[in-house]
């Protein structure tokens, strides 16, 4: 032990005097050091005593001295996994003018000395696990950057905070349990430029000392548990981005916008808002994207275009909106995203919209509207409409066949649940863009045309619950989308900000989900029809596809052992059609099923075993006489012998996969697909 310890005394000095140059590290720092890893349950890589090179501490990973001082001013330690806490022994630290610790597994309360380095400028410890309250005294006079959130604090907002730290720009306290309401000295944070208390339980009123803090900037207050929101006087807002959705705020929005004219952003979805527009929100010329989604608002809303020129993403979806679409809200020059699902609405689409320019994504559904025809004959003309969402409109109407409709650039067509009659119309030729195309829940006959099977990019194609008849033209097994490519859709939307988008789990409309959905899946849902003829072995070939759903019709034929080449399926749900043959053994092949039924055929033989095959249960094989196996009785020689199935829940959620049929039934969020697709999108740009 004493040779050992002589020993790396020694390379200490021989080190010290070959690289005479390195920082020393300042005792009092070590000291610092040495209580912070005390609290730490394994060592960090690099750190001493894992190597000799404790006297420089100021090279260790995560370490800045200051070249002069040689006094430790910042520490990032960001994402290295770092389980403990932070102990009291921080405040050694005392030049230190950066504190990063963020996305760790550090836990406990944060240490009391802490708030006592009196050098700290920045401090990082967000995403970790720390608990309890903050002090009420913190001491932090050059502090600039505060970012705690993501852990789980309680308690009040520190009261003294910008009393103490006159410099603060950035305040997150983000993600925590704080309670209470806003402090009133935060109106003395006269530097602040950013603060965040989103997702904690922040009650009472938003308050004017906030909305007029003189630099303030970015102000995001969403979802806590605020109830109103005061106004500001005749005082001048430098904001550019407000957030108070996901509140409980209730009764008018203030009229107040005339005092933000930097204002670019504003999101007041999810509250119990109520009244009509204010005026001043109506003619703003900063707002570019505005979200008023989700409360009780009333009224026409008549937007002033010629002052909303930077106007670009307009989200009123699920509001109590009357009338009919004024007809300048297509002059507004930057319009791209138009969310009007589920209001009362009605009549046509003002005939203006030909002129739009911009417009890009447009939801209509769930709404009044009557007149598809006259309502695509306006919307061909609009030269960047990507997607559009006519869901739950037009009642009873016919798809026209018109010949002479074309949008190039549409991506994405929903027109689901609208009871349509008619046929898929020819003009449908045209959009060779289709990523995306949902007919789902009308009244449509005719056969599913064969053209279908040429758009490249389609990824999605919903046409359930319908009444087509004839074979599945094979031609849609060679979707390239669904065999090959990896789409995306190159344009991105302009933000609505939440994503959220619910999911029937049940099918039965009974249980909803909530969901954060970054892509749709490839989907191939032709259930529900009236189709005819074999299941192509060439189905065999989607290896992109997620689901494929035939159920409800009257196929007939073998299963293909060939459909364990769609290596990605999750959903296969062949059950009510007059299949017959045996359950191919292939199909234990396929790694990523989670749903899979073939009830209701005329199947016999052994339900093969292995894979993902043997987690279903008898639901999925119940109906077919012939079977035999786990669920049924024993196999033999002679499988005919009569069988009695164990009496088992019969389990649902055949609609699982429907997301857009949700968007369709419940609809909500129909402009969400907007975002949905955008997001499809955003990841790989950036
Ligand atoms: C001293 O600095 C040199 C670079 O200048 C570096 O290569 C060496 O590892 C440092 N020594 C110690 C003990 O950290
Ligand atoms: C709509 O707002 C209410 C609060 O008013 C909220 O509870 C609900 O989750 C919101 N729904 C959606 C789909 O955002
Ligand atoms: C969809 O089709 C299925 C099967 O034919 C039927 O049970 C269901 O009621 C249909 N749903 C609607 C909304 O029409």
């Amino acid at each position: 032990m004493v040779v050992v310890l002589v020993i790396f005394l020694f390379l200490v000095q021989a080190q010290l005097l070959v690289i005479s140059k390195n920082l020393t590290c300042n005792s009092h720092d070590l000291t610092g050091l040495a209580g912070f890893m005390e609290g730490l349950e394994s060592p960090i890589d690099g750190w001493w005593p894992a190597n000799s090179s404790s006297l420089y501490c100021c090279n260790w990973v995560g370490i800045t001295c200051n070249s002069s001082s040689g006094r430790i001013v910042k520490l990032q330690l960001p994402s290295k996994r770092l389980v403990g806490h932070l102990s009291d022994s921080v405040s050694f630290l005392d030049q230190l003018t950066t504190l990063d610790l963020s996305h760790n597994f550090l836990s406990g309360p944060l240490p009391i000395s802490l708030f006592h380095l009196t050098h700290l400028e920045a401090v990082d410890l967000s995403g970790n696990g720390f608990n309890r309250v903050l002090p009420v005294i913190i001491n932090l006079p050059a502090l600039q950057v505060l970012n705690i959130s993501d852990n789980n604090l309680r308690g009040f907002l520190p009261v003294g905070l910008c009393v103490n730290s006159t410099r603060i720009r950035v305040l997150s306290f983000a993600v925590n349990y704080f309670t209470g309401t806003i402090p009133p000295p935060f109106g003395h944070c006269s530097f602040l430029e950013h603060l965040s208390v989103a997702s904690n339980f922040i009650s009472g009123i938003i308050p004017d000392f906030l909305l007029r803090l003189p630099g303030l900037k970015e102000l995001s207050l969403e979802d806590n548990e605020f109830t109103s929101i005061s106004g500001i006087g005749d005082s001048f807002s430098r904001l550019v981005h407000l957030d108070v959705s996901f509140n409980r705020l209730s009764r008018n929005i203030p009229d107040f916008f005339h005092n933000f004219p930097n204002l670019s952003y504003f999101s007041a979805q999810s509250n119990n808002l109520s009244g009509v527009i204010p005026p001043s929100l109506l003619s703003s010329g900063s707002i570019s994207s505005l979200n008023l989604r989700n409360n009780s608002l009333v009224g026409s809303f008549d937007f002033k275009c010629s002052k909303l020129v930077n106007l670009s993403s307009l989200d009123l979806g699920s509001n109590n909106f009357s009338g009919t679409i004024p007809a300048n809200l297509a002059s507004c020059p930057k319009l791209q995203a138009l969310n009007l699902a589920k209001n009362k609405l009605t009549g046509q689409i003002p005939e203006s919209f030909k002129n739009s320019e911009s417009l890009s994504f447009l939801s209509l559904s769930n709404c009044s509207f009557n007149s598809l025809p006259s309502t695509l004959k306006t919307l061909q003309y609009c030269p960047k409409l990507t997607v559009l969402i006519l869901t739950m409109n037009f009642f009873t109407e016919q798809l026209p066949a018109d010949d002479h409709l074309q949008f190039k650039a549409l991506k994405a067509l929903v027109i689901a649940n609208c009871r349509l009659t008619g046929s898929i119309p020819s003009w449908l030729k045209g959009l060779t863009q289709l990523q995306l195309l949902d007919f789902s829940f009308n009244h449509l006959t005719g056969t599913i045309p064969a053209f279908l099977g040429s758009f490249n990019s389609l990824f999605y194609l919903d046409l359930s619950n319908n009444s087509f008849s004839g074979e599945i033209p094979m031609n849609i097994t060679q979707l390239q989308s669904m065999i090959s490519r990896d789409v995306l859709l190159e344009e991105a939307s302009p933000d609505f900000s939440f994503f959220k988008i619910y999911r029937n789990m049940s099918g039965r409309g009974a249980t909803l989900q909530y969901n954060q959905i970054m892509r749709l899946p490839p989907l191939l849902d032709l259930s529900s029809n009236l189709l005819i003829g074999p299941i192509w072995p060439e189905f065999g070939n989607m290896k992109k596809l997620h689901v494929l759903d035939l159920k409800h019709n009257r196929l007939s034929g073998t299963i293909p052992s060939s459909l364990s080449g769609m290596r990605n399926i999750e959903t296969l749900d062949l059950s009510y059609n007059d299949l017959t043959g045996t359950i191919p053994p292939s199909l234990v092949k396929l790694n990523f099923l989670s749903k899979f039924s073939v009830a209701y055929n005329n199947l016999k033989g052994i339900i093969p075993s292995g894979g993902q095959l043997s987690t279903f249960s008898h639901s999925s094989f119940e109906g077919n006489p012939g079977l035999c196996g786990d669920f049924f009785v024993k196999c033999q020689e002679d499988q005919d012998s009569s069988q009695t199935p164990e009496s088992e829940d019969e389990e649902d959620g055949d609609d699982e996969f429907f997301i857009l049929r949700l968007l369709v039934l419940i609809g909500f969020g129909s402009g969400f697909l907007v975002t949905v697709i955008s997001l499809i999108v955003v990841p790989r740009i950036r």
